[in-house]
């Protein structure tokens, strides 16, 4: 474990600065407004140690795939997420000398990040001869106006002397990705002078849209524009003037950015582009601050989550919520929640089944459902590329990929495209999720229908029928437990599928009579369908009483974690590949994911014996673990296994538990604390349109309180040692169960 961040309710902060974390620094610093993102990295030029990245939403470039054997469908590149044109650098020169935190004298280091409003603020004082010199900086990238960026600048001269002050502030189009495209340059500059530069990406083989983004800057300065200089990627201005002792130069860039997402041409981006800039050159630095500092004060308002007794959890708990934030609020539905979110490079900045899973419980908790049903609305924009991505595997219907921007898959470890099929299960339960909790069935019985229909159609034709058996299998797959591929018959695979006929039939009866014409399912499908469903092979041992992750399991060297030495921990850093496929050790939940997804289905003791038996034997290596392992131990009361899962996923970046934050942080996890705490110990389900819980506090802990978003209502939750409350803070009286016992919400409750 290493912290790096002092221990606070509202903020990560540290008066510290150590160039060996300065990568965690910038990971844990970034900030984002949905529509764009930044690591935390510098304003200047740093030349120690630095993951400089900005990133903006759906702005994409392919990275070749390279194998020494080529597979026939193989996906042909990973597409990733690329560095932006660059457009906070300012470079501040003292005295005629750069300024550089690697090389410079300096103290009084203080860097904050505010989870209340999105304010990142970092101050100093840098000694340069005889020169000394505080610089206080803030930045914020604007909720109120998305294409917004603003950074502030002050900067006092604390020495006797006069000093000469310059500051160099570049739109630059000269970056790289550390993580892919190796040494690619991606942008080719189309326009550019003093203030603007609009860039394009360059053309590639494999025919993906190419995109256009333009920045233009803006200033308000106390200081002399004295230079400019427009180069063939990249442009700067400079500002002057001198400072006498305790004199403040102030410094404001805004640089509003645009991209080809929301214009056709480049003439009228370049024209959106000013007219934004006219905009918001009219308003002073504390109305723009203002405006972005209301909406996150809504936001908190609606969905903040309170630990009484341990700062460390509830700081965990803020930063994660904060990372969603930042990353995904539903307001453009061609966009999704990547891995890493924008604060760094793996994972491409993609879109992986974890939305489904992981996010998707989550933000119908705490925002309204429209920002939910815009994640399902993706999928269904996505549908054209999920029918190419089956008829590459030669199969019918829509298969929706590991890994996408738009539709068509773009990872390229062919055990995870071809094989991990059971995320269009996941897809198709995130529907179900979504119609169960919030009583919606608008999206089911249009969109969503024809999303689960192609679903349906991809298994029914991905299913064999093994005569022997006389049932249907699926071969060749690979589970969530990603530590073992080319299985047969993973039970998680096979339930979904059977899940999703049974669901999808079940819609059909349903649907307007215009929409099943549409659907074009004819009775011969649906016959074949239920006999799919009436013969599904799910593999299940009687003596263990458990459902086996696939066909082989049972018959591997069962072993417990415990087993492995420690200093073998985690087995994917220290292990060979096939040692790690030879063993039992799981990756993250299996059977368990989706006992979890249908908790309320199982009996107490399926859920017991399943849990006792796997868990020993998982070894938590995915970020998205351990969430779920600790709602399924709550429900079954091991409290203090809940509570231990809770801690590991709660402040997993904050604490760099894995050792990897320095790659950005793990978004699609961050959920995982509030998953944890709303359905594991507050026991939160949604069954028959009815809400419940069964709440328990943890023991470290004084309280706990959640605000919670249902069918039109906020509500909130507080669990202390008395007992636990329930508010119904806006909306309508609500039936509700606590422990079993039926409740009405209309004001306070107490249990
Ligand atoms: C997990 C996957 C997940 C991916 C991205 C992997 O380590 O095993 O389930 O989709 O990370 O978060």
């Amino acid at each position: 474990m290493k912290r790096i961040f002092e221990v606070q309710p509202w903020n990560v902060s540290t008066h510290e600065f150590k160039p060996e974390d300065k990568r965690l620094q910038e990971s844990m610093t970034s900030l984002g407004n949905g529509y764009m993102g930044m690591r935390g990295f510098f304003d200047e030029d740093y030349s120690g140690d630095s993951l400089p990245g900005i990133y903006i939403g759906g702005v994409w470039y392919p990275d070749k795939t390279r194998v020494g054997w080529w597979k026939n469908g193989y996906p042909k590149y990973f597409g990733k997420v690329i560095n932006a044109v660059n457009f906070i650098k300012m470079n501040f020169m003292i005295n005629g000398s750069k300024l550089d935190l690697a090389n410079d004298e300096f103290t009084d280091f203080d860097l904050d990040l505010n989870l209340k409003n999105g304010v990142l603020v970092r101050s100093f004082v840098v000694t340069k001869g005889a020169a000394k010199v505080q610089f206080n900086f803030e930045r914020f990238l604007s909720v109120a106006q998305k294409e917004l960026s603003v950074q502030k600048v002050d900067i006092k001269n604390l020495s006797d002397a006069e000093v000469k002050i310059e500051v160099i502030s570049a739109l630059d189009s000269n970056v790289k990705n550390e993580d892919a495209n190796y040494d690619e340059h991606f942008w080719e500059v189309r326009h550019i002078d003093e203030d603007s530069l609009v860039a394009e990406t360059k053309a590639n083989d494999f025919g993906t849209p190419r995109f256009t983004s333009g920045m233009q800057a803006g200033y308000v300065t106390s200081l002399e524009k004295t230079d400019e200089n427009v180069g063939d990627t990249e442009t700067s201005i400079t500002f002057s003037g001198k400072l006498n002792k305790d004199e403040v130069a102030t410094i404001e860039k805004r640089v509003i950015v645009v991209t080809s997402r929301d214009y056709d041409s480049q003439d009228e981006l370049i024209s959106a582009m000013n007219d934004l800039s006219a905009k918001i050159s009219s308003q002073s630095y504390d109305e723009l601050l203002t405006a972005h500092e209301n909406i996150w004060a809504e936001r908190w308002e609606q969905s903040d989550v309170k630990i009484e007794g341990d700062t460390e959890a509830q700081q965990g708990m803020r930063f994660n919520l904060f990372g969603l934030f930042t990353t995904y609020y539903g307001d453009d539905a061609r966009l999704n929640i990547g891995p890493k979110g924008f604060t760094g490079e793996k994972y491409g900045g993609a879109t992986y089944w974890d939305t489904e899973a992981f996010a998707v419980p989550v933000y119908l908790g705490i925002t309204k459902p429209e920002v939910t049903r815009n994640l399902l609305m993706y999928r269904y924009k996505q549908l054209d590329g999920a029918y190419i991505n089956a008829q590459e595997q030669g199969l019918k219907g829509a298969l929706f990929p590991m890994v996408t921007f738009n539709g068509i898959e773009c990872h390229n470890e062919w055990e995870i495209t071809f094989e991990e099929i059971h995320r269009n299960g996941d897809i198709a339960f995130a529907i179900y999720n979504y119609t169960r909790y919030t009583g919606d069935k608008s999206y089911v019985l249009n969109e969503g229908s024809k999303v689960l229909t192609e679903i349906s159609r991809f298994w029914a034709d991905r299913v064999h029928f093994s005569k022997r058996n006389n049932q249907y299998m699926i071969h060749g797959v690979t589970g969530p437990d990603e530590y073992e591929n080319n299985v047969d018959n993973n039970w998680n695979t096979n339930y979904l599928a059977q899940w999703t006929l049974k669901y999808t039939l079940e819609i059909l009866k349903e649907v307007s009579a215009d929409q099943a014409k549409a659907l074009n399912v004819s009775d011969e499908e649906k016959a074949k369908w239920q006999d799919i469903i009436d013969k599904m092979y799910l593999p299940y041992d009687k003596d263990l009483d458990i459902f086996v992750q696939h066909d082989g399991f049972l018959d591997k060297d069962l072993e417990p974690v415990s087993a492995i030495p420690k200093d073998q921990l985690p087995i994917n850093q220290h292990w060979s590949w096939d040692k790690i496929l030879r063993s039992p050790y799981i990756k993250q939940g299996d059977v368990l994911q989706v006992m979890y997804d249908f908790i309320d289905e199982f009996t107490p003791e399926q859920k017991k014996h399943n849990f006792d038996f796997y868990e020993p034997m998982t070894v938590h290596e995915s970020s998205l673990s351990a969430a779920i392992h600790s709602v399924m131990a709550a429900d079954l009361h091991y409290e203090k296994k809940a509570v231990e899962f809770y801690e590991r996923t709660a402040r997993l970046d904050l604490d760099n538990y894995n050792n990897d934050t320095v790659d950005g942080l793990h978004i699609t996890s961050m959920t995982g604390g509030w998953i944890a705490m709303v359905q594991g110990f507050a026991g939160m389900r949604v069954h028959n349109d009815t809400l419940s819980y069964k709440p328990f506090l943890p023991k470290k802990w004084d309280s706990y309180s959640f605000r919670q978003v249902f069918r039109g209502r906020v509500i909130e939750v507080s669990v202390d040692k008395q007992g636990s409350h329930f508010e119904l803070i806006s909306g309508d009286p609500l039936d509700i169960l606590v422990d079993g016992k039926p409740t009405t919400l209309d004001s306070l409750q107490t249990n």
